[in-house]
């Protein structure tokens, strides 16, 4: 392919399919807004730092005022030094003190169907003592503090008790192994865990305490494990180094004065993997990262925070759950809803019971999860009054239209603008976005970067993209950005700064269309390369999606001897739909045109996903390639990928 910048044409990826169906914000929704024009963009645009100065003056309290907006050597910034503030009384306090210790903080509602009502003085008593505990076992300002819990009310708690007496969170998703734990304690040489007997999940009690240790087996650095008691199953604890956690809260005080914090101390590390094996600890600090959550949180999900409910399906183990649970909602001092447990148990509509029960207004969720209502179908649905909805969120991969389309039209009404989230567990907070009263959506686009943050398309060359596809990339610094990997500057530099010289690099494809809405295309690694032409897996995932007897797909580039790589879909019908292979292949030469059809497409009850719900792409090329499958530890359910596996040596050996 040639790199013809005078057509707009750059190989970075090619995208061939088009959409034109378009969402302005209604007149209804418009009227109580916050935001309908492009003020706050005309604003970012004249002075970023000046505006994101704005926010943090008008969104936060700081005990003393900063010095300086910035600071930017890349690739380290710092933002608002000189200024101190925390965290959690930001979070509890200044609600309280406000007159709002009555406001619902929490409706938690556990899997078994046991409930919570947690108040913002409640909330706030609950983790000052819990701060008190933590100050008893010895943990000090600086100190880690490892965080392994299902989704109840205490992994909050502990977290904004770390927060309150400067102690560094590390939070690791419940569903991770004991070595993945360990990993993660010895890497921060945390002192403390928090853990406990169990959660509940699809009916049953998963038991996190084993798991702890087995982990706590080979980390010297843990002093003190101390234990929720939630699932109640029988656990073993150590003499000296165990503690039930409401057994450290019965006789310690509620009095724990919140201490102002340097705005550039570190608030938590939370891990991701990267391209190699070894998870990268990702360093996120506290003023500029509550200033981005917060006002992030306001804007593109027009909060209202008298009578909003608010409810992010996310886990509080991954970076959607730290900053759209716990710090931007309970800094804006909204209501919200936690769920601890699986959306299909005991039925299929448990979350639109939930929505329906406490009149959930803000919804956000994940395209994997629309995708699996989809196959579920819109009668579950249909079974709730949903009315209550106002903005719908997704976040966490590319949304194909479909899904967008059916999201609309069944949980939202057709009322409800639907905002596309971009950012990743580097960024801290939302980057690309509509702004629902503002922005016109087309479904499958995430439409803008919101104001304050700029980024670029570039081609290899790093020349900037008018139209069509290409890297995306950050140009300015913005104050929810990482401020390192912990313990390894080196890797910080080159994974995101070194690609591009002077700029962060996502790892992202995107595309720009020719109205300049922005299209995410998925990881460059994703990205195929049949015949010299590259192709977005997600693009040709959508074109499947489209047909009308398909739930979910995802496709891969294999090798392929003619052609570089072969396009290898794996596709979901929706219950009782019927199609077949070569259906399927014309339908996508149809919609994106014949070198995207793909080379094989296997029918399948499932695909292998992680905990977190990625389907994983490596495990589905191994099998396209006919490769042996390695570790398949992360993947919810191993089993499928014997059954897929026996599936192409079957039709290999036809
Ligand atoms: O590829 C992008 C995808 O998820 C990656 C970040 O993953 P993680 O750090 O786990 O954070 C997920 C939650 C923020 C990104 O590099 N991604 C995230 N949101 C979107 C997305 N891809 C397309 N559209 C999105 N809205």
């Amino acid at each position: 392919m040639s790199d013809d910048q005078s057509t707009g044409n750059h190989d970075a990826i090619e995208a061939f399919a088009s959409e034109n169906r378009r969402f302005p914000p209604s007149d209804a929704f418009k009227v109580d807004a916050l935001i309908t024009g492009t003020e706050l963009y005309d604003e970012a645009a004249r002075d970023d730092e000046g505006f994101w100065a704005r926010q943090a003056s008008e969104l936060i309290h700081w005990d003393t005022e900063w010095d300086t907006v910035l600071d930017w050597q890349l690739p380290y910034a710092k933002w608002f030094e000189g200024g101190m503030l925390n965290v959690a009384y930001n979070c509890l306090d200044r609600h309280v003190l406000a007159g709002r210790g009555d406001k619902i903080a929490i409706h938690w509602e556990g899997e078994p169907g046991d409930t919570r009502t947690i108040t913002y003085q409640d909330l706030l008593d609950e983790v000052c003592r819990f701060s008190n505990v933590l100050k008893d076992l010895g943990v000090q300002k600086g100190d880690r503090i490892n965080i392994y819990l299902p989704m109840i009310p205490e992994a909050v708690v502990a977290m904004l008790a770390c927060a309150r007496i400067g102690a560094v969170h590390s939070v690791v998703f419940g569903g991770f192994s004991s070595q993945s734990l360990s990993d993660r304690i010895n890497d921060a040489e945390a002192k403390v865990l928090i853990t406990a007997d169990g959660g509940y999940r699809r009916g049953e009690v998963f038991p996190l305490k084993p798991a702890a240790d087995e982990a706590c087996e080979t980390t010297p650095s843990i002093e003190h494990v101390v234990v929720v008691k939630r699932g109640g199953n029988d656990v073993m604890m150590v003499e000296a180094r165990d503690h039930w956690y409401h057994e450290l809260m019965e006789d310690v005080s509620p009095d724990c004065p919140a201490q102002p914090m340097e705005a550039e101390h570190l608030l938590f590390l939370l891990y991701t993997s990267g391209t190699t094996g070894r998870p990268k600890g990702i360093m996120h600090t506290t003023g500029g990262y509550l200033t981005h959550t917060t006002f992030t949180h306001k804007y593109v999900f027009d909060l209202q925070p008298d009578t909003d409910v608010y409810w992010c399906t996310a886990d509080v183990g991954w970076i959607t759950g730290h900053s759209y649970i716990v710090y931007g909602p309970l800094s804006n001092g909204c209501t919200q809803v936690m769920y601890e447990g699986v959306p299909n148990h005991p039925n299929n509509d448990r979350f639109w019971e939930i929505v329906e029960k406490y009149g959930v207004t803000i919804f956000y969720t994940a395209p994997t999860a629309i995708r699996t209502f989809m196959k579920w179908g819109a009668e579950e649905a249909a079974k709730h009054d949903l009315s209550s909805l106002r903005v719908l969120g997704t976040v966490g991969e590319p949304i194909n239209p479909e899904a967008w389309m059916w999201y609309n039209e069944h949980i939202g009404g057709g009322q409800c603008p639907i905002v596309d989230t971009w950012w990743q567990t580097e960024t801290g907070g939302i980057m690309i976005s509509p702004i629902p009263g503002a922005t016109t959506t087309k479904p499958g686009s995430a439409t803008f970067p919101l104001p304050g943050v700029s980024a670029e398309l570039i081609d290899d060359d790093a020349q900037p993209v008018p139209v069509g596809g290409g890297y995306l990339t950050l140009t300015r610094p913005w104050p929810g950005m990482l401020r390192g990997i912990w313990g390894d500057p080196d890797r910080f530099q080159e994974t995101y700064w070194s690609r591009f010289p002077g700029r962060y690099f996502a790892g992202d494809g995107a595309k720009l269309d020719d109205d300049g809405y922005l299209w995410l295309l998925g990881r460059v690694d994703d990205v195929m390369n049949v015949s010299g032409h590259r192709i977005s897996t997600t693009e040709v995932e959508s074109a499947l999606v489209s047909h009308p007897s398909v739930a979910e797909a995802a496709v891969v580039g294999a090798n392929d001897a003619t052609t570089g790589q072969a396009v290898f879909a794996y596709v979901i019908l929706r219950g009782g739909a019927e199609t077949d292979e070569a259906e399927l292949r014309a339908h996508v030469t149809g919609e994106i045109g014949a070198i995207a059809r793909p080379k094989r497409v296997f029918i399948t009850p499932d695909l292998p996903k992680t905990r977190s719900g990625k389907i994983m792409r490596r495990l589905l090329r191994d099998v396209a390639e006919g490769r042996n499958i390695g570790d398949t530890t992360t993947l919810a359910d191993a089993s499928i990928v014997d059954e897929l596996q026996a599936k192409a040596s079957e039709s290999n050996d036809g």
